[in-house]
């Protein structure tokens, strides 16, 4: 097999809302530059809800951030391109990008990462970011801000424009969060742990949230989460990624009922519903063994191999190219190649 063999992706990407190919967001180290994303493609179709899981460190946010044009200097796009309904976001100027992130793609964070202005009334906050998209009058932006606070669900929406920051509920506050996000009518919802931050209740309630204003508004979602729970519920496709790289992707239902990489089936083991039905307590879920590498050291051959299960000796030589599985399925592993060789290095 040649490293060249390219997945066949269940996306016709003429109708992908977002298409990254071939992503590569670098910062330097005293190694020289390295890679926290590295050579990452997916699409993302109109309405559709995509998840971006994987283990902390994986590349998840800087991915996220690099579809935005966010990243933080010295990182930087060093390769690849973004296109967003056709157009390469990687190559347009930063007030082009202004245009973008105001009118087509929205981010909602992990609460405390993007808290509220504490001295500005809640309505004062909304109606600025509807301002800043639409002309409109002071008044009428005040009143479309309550229009949106009824959008996400947040009752009595009309008095909570007179509140501040600190008399709502973390939860209340994410619902703001996704309000200001919505005020420029996305087409592109980037939540990255959107409910981290919250109470397990609360967490389930702005997931539905964001369901249902996917349904009403049409609205695309890259959800990036640490909890296969609500990908399972919630999303159309997964996306994996270790070390910077897409490991394996598939369509949500055929990803839980057969992973194809050995490392999404050692994140599937530990999610707590495994734990349960193997007798394992909560609180001692078993995780995969071993450590996720630096990016400024990292393994020849597969990024996986010191961790993995499953490791042959073609998995310390070249590293595999993301291969088709079947139907809108890859992943990146030679268990799925034509090469498996089957004299297993015994570990
Ligand atoms: N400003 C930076 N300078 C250098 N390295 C960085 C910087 N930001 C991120 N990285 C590195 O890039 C890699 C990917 O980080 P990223 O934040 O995207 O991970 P993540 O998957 O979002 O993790 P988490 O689940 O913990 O949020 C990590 O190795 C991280 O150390
Ligand atoms: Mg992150």
């Amino acid at each position: 097999m040649t490293g060249a063999r390219v997945a066949d992706v269940d996306v016709d990407p003429a109708e992908a809302l977002l298409e990254v190919k071939n992503l590569r967001t670098s910062f330097p180290s005293e190694r020289g530059l390295v890679h926290a994303v590295d050579n990452v493609s997916f699409n993302v179709r109109r309405g559709e809800a995509v998840a971006l899981v994987g283990e902390s460190g994986c590349g998840k946010s800087v991915t996220a951030m690099s579809v935005m044009r966010l990243v933080a200097s010295p990182g930087r796009i060093t390769g690849g391109e973004i296109r967003f309904k056709g157009r390469n976001l990687a190559e347009l100027s930063e007030n082009e990008m202004r245009t973008v992130r105001g009118n087509d793609i929205a981010m909602v964070f992990q609460e405390p990462m993007t808290s509220l202005n504490p001295v500005f009334k809640i309505g004062a906050q909304v109606a600025e970011a509807i301002r800043i998209h639409r002309k409109l009058s002071k008044k009428a932006a005040w009143k479309m801000a309550g229009e949106m606070l009824d959008l996400v669900s947040i009752p009595d929406p009309v008095k909570r424009l007179d509140d501040y920051p600190h008399q709502l509920s973390g939860g209340m506050r994410q619902r703001v969060m996704i309000a200001i996000a919505l005020s420029c009518d996305p087409e592109l919802l980037i939540a990255d742990e959107p409910t981290t931050a919250l109470d397990v209740t609360i967490q389930a309630q702005i997931m539905e949230l964001l369901a249902s204003l996917q349904k009403r508004l049409g609205l695309a979602i890259l959800l990036i989460t640490h909890d296969l729970g609500v990908v399972a519920e919630f999303c159309e496709r997964v996306i994996v990624m270790y070390t910077g790289r897409v490991v394996e992707e598939a369509p949500v239902s055929r990803l839980f009922a057969n992973p194809a990489h050995p490392y999404t089936r050692g994140l599937l083991k530990s999610l707590p519903g495994a734990a349960l039905v193997a007798g394992t307590p909560v609180g001692r879920l078993p995780t995969i063994s071993g450590m996720v590498p630096p990016i400024t050291n990292l393994p020849q051959g597969c990024k996986f191999n010191p961790r993995c299960p499953d490791v042959m000796d073609i998995c310390l030589g070249n590293e595999p190219a993301l291969m088709p599985v079947g139907e809108g399925r890859s992943a990146r592993c030679y268990l799925h190649g034509d090469e498996a060789d089957p004299e297993r290095i015994k570990r």
